[in-house]
């Protein structure tokens, strides 16, 4: 039978407690093909493990990784670690050194999750975001000179590489031609007037090799205005690293909340594995208590099926999600319920067998 090698490193505050859920799917999934099984491997990583050893992973953490298919991760941060330091030694340290260079977030409006603003249908929110995910404003160089003193400067640098900006932009094209949508570029040329300028460019460059893209191109802060003014102008969307993260957040908010959105950090080339996780982090104001909401990590679970060639089975997932939220019984605090992380997870389980069972998904 066909093995899925997934290494589960579920991390801090909800990050364990959401991870169940979408192991719970999966595993669900897997059971009801019979055609194929995940070995999980749980590894204890994260600002707990910091506490006890001094370091957020082991040693050898990386190297332990690259055997696995696929990486399934909670979140990773929490008060006592200084965030740079937990978030660059373990999510962002297997991101780079995974070259995991594209980072797909959907921001879709679900049948069933609350449309969010008037005037705008339902249909409007569908929007793809593929964010650069292995450079830019992430580039972690920088220097600190004359530390304390009055003359004190703080460097922080943007590292965009004609490799790193041309392979994004031109997966972006590659997606939106396979899906027959739009291409829109968000980046700041008018105030970064290196990194940015530069983006245009190649942007311009390969767009030359898409003829069959409609694209458009907008600055960020009008970006940012527009995605809720009149978010159906936005379809396919590629943009940087920085502004990827903030305008996903926004997104979240468009889609269903931050319970709902879900992202896969993916190595293209497949040299190494690709990991998926929701966007949202470790909620320490509610970790703990049972109540956070799983549904963005099962809909990264869903993203896994799809990256393992079981399209159908990530599209059974998604299908799940909805059916809960047109139910609307059983949800989180954040999404107006009252259930449980592990009964929304249950009951997503439940809607998939009965999906299964009811359909030819094969
Ligand atoms: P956060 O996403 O953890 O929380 C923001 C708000 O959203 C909080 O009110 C939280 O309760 C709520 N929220 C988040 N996820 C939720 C869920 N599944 N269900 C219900 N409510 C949810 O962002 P933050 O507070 O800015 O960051 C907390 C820590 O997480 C920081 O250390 C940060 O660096 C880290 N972080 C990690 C990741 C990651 O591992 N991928 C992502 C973002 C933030
Ligand atoms: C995300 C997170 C990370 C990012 C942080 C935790 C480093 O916010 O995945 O959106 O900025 O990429
Ligand atoms: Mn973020």
């Amino acid at each position: 039978m066909k093995q899925f090698k997934v290494a589960v490193i579920a991390g801090d505050g909800i990050g364990p407690e959401v991870i169940n859920e979408g192991v719970k799917v999966l595993n669900k999934v897997a059971e009801l093909d019979s055609g194929f099984q995940f070995d999980f491997t749980y590894f204890p990583w994260g600002s707990e493990f910091y506490a006890k050893n001094g370091k957020m992973m082991d040693d050898n953490g990386i190297e332990q990784l690259k055997e696995f298919d696929a990486i399934y991760l909670g979140a990773v941060g929490f008060p006592g670690v200084p965030d740079h330091i937990s978030l660059w030694d373990l999510l962002l340290k297997i991101r780079k050194n995974f070259d995991q260079y594209v980072n797909i977030r959907p921001v879709k409006l679900l049948k069933g999750a609350q449309l969010p603003l008037v005037d705008v249908k339902r249909e409007d929110i569908n929007m793809l975001f593929i964010r650069e995910n292995s450079e830019g404003e992430y580039s972690g160089a920088g220097e600190w000179l004359f530390k304390g003193k009055e003359h004190e400067v703080v460097l922080q640098n943007s590292v965009f590489s004609r490799k790193g900006t041309e392979r994004i932009i031109r997966y972006a094209f590659e997606t939106a031609k396979k899906e027959g949508r739009t291409l829109t570029s968000i980046s700041k040329a008018n105030a970064l007037n290196y990194s940015m300028v530069f983006w245009d460019q190649v942007f311009d460059e390969v767009s030359l090799e898409y003829p069959e893209v409609e694209t458009a191109s907008y600055l960020v802060d009008a970006a940012a205005m527009l995605m809720i003014k009149d978010p159906k102008r936005f379809e396919v969307v590629v943009t940087s690293n920085l502004f990827g993260d903030i305008l996903t957040d926004l997104g979240a908010a468009l889609a269903g909340g931050i319970g709902l959105a879900a992202g896969a950090n993916i190595n293209p080339e497949r040299n190494y594995p690709s990991m998926f996780e929701p966007i949202h982090g470790s909620a320490p104001d509610i970790a703990g208590k049972g109540i956070a909401n799983p549904l963005a990590t099962i809909w990264s679970a869903s993203q896994m099926l799809d990256f393992f060639g079981y399209e159908m089975y990530g599209k059974v997932v998604l299908e799940a999600i909805e059916q809960l939220l047109l139910e609307g019984d059983v949800l989180t605090s954040d999404m107006k319920g009252t259930g449980s992380t592990s009964e929304v997870g249950d009951r997503v389980t439940e809607i998939i067998k009965y999906i299964m069972s009811s359909n030819d998904v094969k």
